[in-house]
């Protein structure tokens, strides 16, 4: 294989082939070539983009750069689901331990948060004891003891992705639908689950920001998995505004154990999490949606799934009562300008004023500070009178941001005259 020559022809929008697309990712795994070339191939696909076999080889090619998981011990299917990323996504914490109360495994490996992007692997640490970071070995034993863990990603999973990321990161890269596909499929497929349900945001405060390329991404993301053998399907789901009332680790950490002992007012998060759970279970258990979602409520209101995540916690290292011990202060409260109806909450402002808090890191080695982050008091619909507390914003040792973070939860909670329709929060269903 000669690289230069492949470069060549996807320059000129040839479709390349499978063999030739592995050995590429192979030898660029190896270092035997080099970033500038790869980066060339990266920008070669944004321009002229990729046929699905095309997607596919490249998917499979760098799954293949690493390790992959295989389950085939397990007496249960397994499942998992994957969002692309929301303000206040909690969902995992609750949809993990609801499939595993249904029946299903969830072997699923998590990461940690970057920029306004918050990280599953972050919440779950703001638990005192709580190890993230287990082995392959470690995480298999939680999986097969419990059903589920989340567990950090670790460098044996698609390590080709790895790198090809850090690279696109750096060279404008990014938005190409089959570099996105391959990318999040090469992880999703090496860790093994048969049934993967994509959850795929829409919106301000997501990485696709209008509908057309969410649906185009879920849509790819759906192919992919099928073609490489798994069930599959993705829900298009709406991230205008932050999923229920928190942002921030270990806030968000407790709303969802509120949400798993049946004392959340955050409808937004407990539906969807019943929706994509659902779908986990109808597809991997082969059993009719409405029968799946029930299922799904049964296990939410009977308790089922919090002794899943207790026992999750428990086998990380992690410590629930020294958690509910934990106390953050409030810092500052942020009011309504105005009387009216709360039009629209700006999920991407309420991310930027988390993240001024100290709840996110701008590079990868920066440390976060856990108990950071925003609580709104209200919701899309809920009249206020001016002045009126709309949230809370905690800070240790951020005193210097609180003012700016402030502002922008100020600037984001919309207040009208009028009240505002409903908003739907699955926007689309992609089989
Ligand atoms: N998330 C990923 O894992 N990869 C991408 O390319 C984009 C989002």
């Amino acid at each position: 294989m000669i690289a230069k020559l492949l470069l060549d022809r996807k320059r000129e929008g040839r479709e390349l082939a499978a063999e030739e697309i592995r050995e590429l990712i192979a030898a660029y795994t190896r270092g035997d070539v080099p970033d500038y070339q790869m980066a060339a191939f990266a920008m070669a696909v944004c321009c002229r983009g990729m046929t699905d076999a095309e997607t596919l080889a490249l998917t499979t090619a760098m799954r293949d750069s690493g390790e992959c998981l295989s389950w085939d011990d397990l007496p249960m299917p397994t499942a998992d689901k994957h969002s692309t990323g929301g303000v206040g996504d909690k969902l995992s914490l609750i949809i993990q331990p609801l499939a595993a109360a249904c029946g299903l495994a969830v072997p699923s490996l998590t990461g940690r948060g970057l920029g306004l992007t918050g990280g599953t692997a972050d919440k779950m640490e703001s638990i005192p004891g709580y190890v993230a970071g287990l082995s392959l070995a470690d995480y298999r034993k939680v999986v097969m003891a419990c059903g589920c863990s989340l567990t950090v990603q670790t460098g044996e999973i698609a390590p080709a992705d790895k790198k090809l990321y850090a690279l696109r990161d750096v060279t404008g890269t990014v938005p190409s639908i089959p570099l996105i596909v391959a990318s999040i499929l090469s992880k999703k497929l090496a860790e093994g689950a048969g049934t993967l349900v994509f959850d795929v945001k829409c919106g301000g405060g997501a990485f696709m920001k209008t509908r057309s390329d969410a649906v185009a991404l879920a849509r790819a993301l759906v192919a992919g998995a099928k073609g490489a053998g798994r069930k599959a399907m993705a829900l298009v789901t709406a991230m205008d505004e932050p999923l229920g009332f928190t942002v921030g680790n270990a806030l968000e950490v407790q709303e969802a154990i509120d949400v798993l002992k049946g004392s959340s007012r955050a409808h937004d998060v407990v539906d969807l999490s019943v929706e994509l759970a659902a779908r986990m279970v109808s597809l991997a258990l082969e059993m009719p949606l409405e029968e799946a979602r029930a299922q799904c409520r049964t296990r939410l209101a009977n308790g089922s799934a919090w002794l899943r995540f207790d026992e999750m916690v428990r086998l990380h290292g992690g410590d629930l009562a020294a958690f509910a011990r934990l106390d953050s202060g409030v810092e500052a409260t942020a009011t309504a300008p105005s009387g009216g109806f709360v039009a629209a909450i700006d999920a991407q402002k309420v991310a930027q004023a988390a993240f001024e808090l100290g709840a996110g890191r701008g590079q990868a080695t920066d440390a976060i500070d856990p108990m950071a982050g925003v609580r709104l008091l209200v919701a899309h619909g809920d009249t206020v009178a001016a002045g009126q507390p709309v949230a809370k914003l905690y800070a240790q040792g951020r005193k210097d941001r609180l003012e700016a973070a402030s502002r922008l939860v100020r600037e984001a909670v919309s207040v009208s005259a009028d009240a505002p329709a409903p908003k739907p929060l699955v926007l689309e269903e992609i089989a």
